[in-house]
């Protein structure tokens, strides 16, 4: 029993750590930041009043809310020279080696100021971090496209200017969306924390080392690229273009029986996950997310959004899946949506990587701020040779 939660003994006994940030009952499909239901937070708040939630536990009342916001916009420039790391790479590298080489090289600028415990550094750390991210992924998307980078306009909200810096130009006045905007800061909402994940638990690892956070950080945005974690959204929807391609919804079938082939290496991406044996619950927010934009850029007939929602219907009535509790996870419809903003297949994990750093951070800071925290050192049972001498060179 750990405050109002109880946990059978053999859970707890695997378990990495304690933390009051966020609780996932996977086989309800329940996700709760601080308390409260990813539900409302989704459609009740926005990404900042979330990011403010989640470091200090607690809602902002209408001056937090407003100091905070300020001080957050009011520290999204990056340092000048930060544009000079990106000369160092090929036009064509994929972002999420260019963002894992600038949160890193954020270091360069900012360790030696940063005693990661001393609270106040370790909310000016989180402060910059969640600041500084939007201009970090949109300088690696237009160094990519060979644009001027765009400088951050105080007064924007935080995803309309993320918006601006990626699709603006110095040439004219770039006019936000408000549904896009609106449902961009609901995908960072929905990205923002999700307990002890695979990039997560890295982060506490890496920082538990006393190592400054942006180190940290970009060790979890190094674990987030993975196809199996957050690069699943980009693995999802280059699977529904090659389906697509294929055929479309007539090769469903087809591809469904390549999947349940295990020798096929073939996976259903945006399905299953390691807690949620039920749907999760961002899935759902995701779906509809994606219906509102697509209905508001006048594409509700992508036929991209169909397929997905027919290969989740074929999904979730095939044995295969409802015996082994695969459902769709918060990567299964997020490829659609950012495609319809227009965010390019392969910055999907860069924007995942943007809305997960208040969690990696508020994780970290939660975890350095417990005067008991030891440096991790995970154990391992040792299957290897038993102890023997060494032949000479002739005897081998
Ligand atoms: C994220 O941890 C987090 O919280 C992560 C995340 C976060 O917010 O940080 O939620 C974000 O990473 C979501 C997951 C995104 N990844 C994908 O969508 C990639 C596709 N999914 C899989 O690779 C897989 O489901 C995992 C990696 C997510 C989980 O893999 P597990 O632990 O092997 O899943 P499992 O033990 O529940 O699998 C049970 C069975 C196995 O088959 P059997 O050995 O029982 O025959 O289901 C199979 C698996 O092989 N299986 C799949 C499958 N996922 C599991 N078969 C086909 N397609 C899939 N997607």
């Amino acid at each position: 029993q750990t405050g109002m939660f109880t946990y059978d003994p053999g859970f707890l006994s695997t378990a990495s750590c304690q933390s009051a940030i966020t609780y996932i009952d996977g086989d309800k499909g329940e996700l709760l930041y601080r308390g409260y239901p990813i539900e409302q937070l989704a459609t009740s708040c926005d990404y900042l009043d979330v990011c403010y939630l989640l470091l200090k536990g607690e809602l902002p009342n209408e001056q937090q809310r407003n100091d905070f916001h300020k001080l957050v916009i009011n520290h999204t420039m990056v340092n000048e020279q930060m544009q000079f790391f990106l000369r160092g790479f090929r036009r064509d590298a994929h972002p999420m080696a260019v963002l894992t080489g600038l949160v890193g090289g954020m270091s360069a600028f900012y360790h030696d100021s940063t005693d990661i415990n001393n609270p106040e550094h370790r909310e000016i750390a989180a402060i910059r971090l969640i600041a500084k991210m939007p201009t970090l992924v949109a300088m690696a998307y237009k160094y990519k496209i060979g644009q001027p980078y765009m400088y951050p306009l105080n007064k924007l909200s935080y995803a309309g200017n993320f918006l601006r810096m990626m699709f603006g130009t110095p040439c004219e006045e770039y006019v936000v969306n408000p549904v896009l905007e609106r449902a961009l800061d609901r995908i960072f909402i929905l990205h923002a924390d999700h307990e002890q994940n695979a990039s997560t638990s890295t982060v506490r690892l890496c920082g538990s080392s006393g190592t400054n956070p942006f180190a940290a950080i970009a060790a979890g945005v190094a674990c987030l690229w993975g196809p199996s974690h957050g690069g699943a959204n980009e693995a999802c929807l280059n699977m529904l273009e090659e389906i697509q391609a294929n055929g479309g919804v007539a090769k469903i079938g087809e591809f469904i029986e390549k999947v349940k082939d295990k020798s096929s290496g073939v996976k259903l991406m945006g399905f299953g996950h390691r807690v949620y044996k039920n749907y999760d619950p961002r899935a759902k927010l995701m779906q509809e997310t994606c219906h509102e934009v697509l209905t508001e850029l006048g594409l509700e007939n992508d036929p991209l959004f169909a397929l997905a929602k027919k290969l989740e219907q074929i999904a979730l009535e095939d044995d295969y899946f409802v015996q082994r509790k695969l459902y769709p996870n918060v990567d299964f419809y997020s490829g659609i949506v950012q495609r319809a903003i227009g965010i390019p297949v392969n910055l999907f994990t860069g924007i995942f990587a943007l809305a997960r750093t208040v969690g990696w951070i508020a994780q970290l800071n939660e975890m350095i701020g417990d005067p008991e925290y030891k440096i991790g050192r995970p154990r391992q049972l040792f299957t290897g040779s038993p102890r023997r001498d060494v032949p000479p060179l002739n005897k081998r």
